[in-house]
């Protein structure tokens, strides 16, 4: 009995040290995210952590959009001896005091959702890049957008032929906003309809920022604005709060309105009908392949993730090219289901 004891007190002891050792071995990798309070970063913040339970010991940092408090984390990470950095830069123009930081440790820096310049990328060959073609989401919404036009003429509320839209931007100083409010817009043209644009504006990806920008122009152009298309889902779901409040999607009152991240709530809003379409950026593997890459190179490997072929920075797969581009993909009524978390 005693002996049966003694094992059982061991292997216990084995187990807890196993466990112990194992951590100490696990790689630590520094993670800045530009601001906790985004929704869609978010999701992918907790992808990474999901992803790195077991292998790594993570660091996450909310950089609260501020670039010098991001720098000081990166300072803060180097000084605490971590094997890696993943940073969601909160201006990619800034990139280069980031990479300068991890350059002098010579450190693998992957850089995530916000692009920086391909020429800083060049600039290091330990720094890769984790995202997706913002174009290509711009011209998703676009085609949603294009597709409802032509199949519902009672959208075209004053009978001129022309589409009249106002547009929701994110962050001015990003890639995805920039891209997303062409692309929307061009791909719209290029289906061969007219377009108008009654008003566009900032509100930073925010809901409230929206949802007030877009009861603003309710009151300045009511029933001109025949298309609300949002850089993002927040900004949709906030343009959707301001026409609930002006008596749309009631007794026939409508008004479309398209975003892009397939975030939970959105999906939500395509279920009831508030919105018209999303496009899904997916944080899952977003998240995942930062990781991998991360984590890959942490310990001495080369960079790797199944989740999509390294590329170079036009969208190219090349196995020594340092950018891992995620797809998006289109998210209507007729599919949104396939993307709610069962
Ligand atoms: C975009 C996303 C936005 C916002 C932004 C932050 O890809 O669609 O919702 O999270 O990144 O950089």
């Amino acid at each position: 009995m005693k002996k049966g004891i003694a094992i059982t007190l061991a292997m216990t002891f084995l187990v807890v040290f196993g466990a112990a050792l194992s951590a100490q071995s696990q790689p630590r990798i520094g993670v800045c995210i530009y601001k906790f309070a985004d929704t869609f970063m978010s999701y992918v913040r907790n992808q990474l952590e999901v992803a790195a339970v077991g292998k790594a010991w993570l660091s996450i940092q909310d950089s609260q959009y501020d670039q010098p408090m991001q720098n000081d984390q990166v300072d803060q990470f180097i000084a605490e001896g971590m094997k890696g950095l993943a940073i969601n830069m909160v201006d990619p123009s800034a990139v280069s005091v980031i990479i300068d930081k991890a350059m002098s440790r010579n450190l693998p820096l992957v850089l995530f959702n916000r692009e920086p310049e391909a020429s800083d990328m060049a600039r290091y060959d330990k720094a890769y890049y984790v995202g997706a073609k913002a174009q290509q989401s711009g011209t998703m919404e676009g085609q949603i957008v294009a597709q409802y036009w032509k199949t519902h003429p009672e959208a075209d509320r004053n009978h001129d032929g022309v589409l009249e839209y106002v547009m929701l931007i994110g962050d001015p100083s990003n890639t995805d906003a920039k891209y997303r409010t062409e692309y929307s817009v061009r791909a719209v043209t290029a289906a061969g309809i007219r377009v108008l644009k009654i008003a566009e504006d900032t509100a930073m990806w925010d809901r409230p920022k929206a949802q007030e920008k877009m009861a603003a122009w309710l009151e300045a152009y009511g029933r001109k604005i025949e298309i609300v298309f949002a850089n993002n889902d927040d900004m949709a779901l906030g343009a959707i709060d301001a026409l609930k409040a002006d008596g749309y999607f009631r007794k026939g009152k409508y008004m479309p309105v398209v975003g892009v991240d397939a975030t939970p709530p959105a999906l939500d809003a395509l279920n009831q009908g508030t919105l018209l379409g999303t496009v899904l950026n997916d944080t899952v593997k977003q998240g995942q392949a930062t990781f991998d890459l991360v984590y890959a190179l942490s310990i001495g490997r080369p960079a790797y993730t199944p989740i999509a072929p390294m590329a170079n920075a036009d969208g190219f797969a090349d196995p020594k090219g340092h950018y891992v581009w995620v797809p998006y993909i289109k998210v209507t009524k007729d599919n949104y289901r396939e993307f709610m978390k069962k």
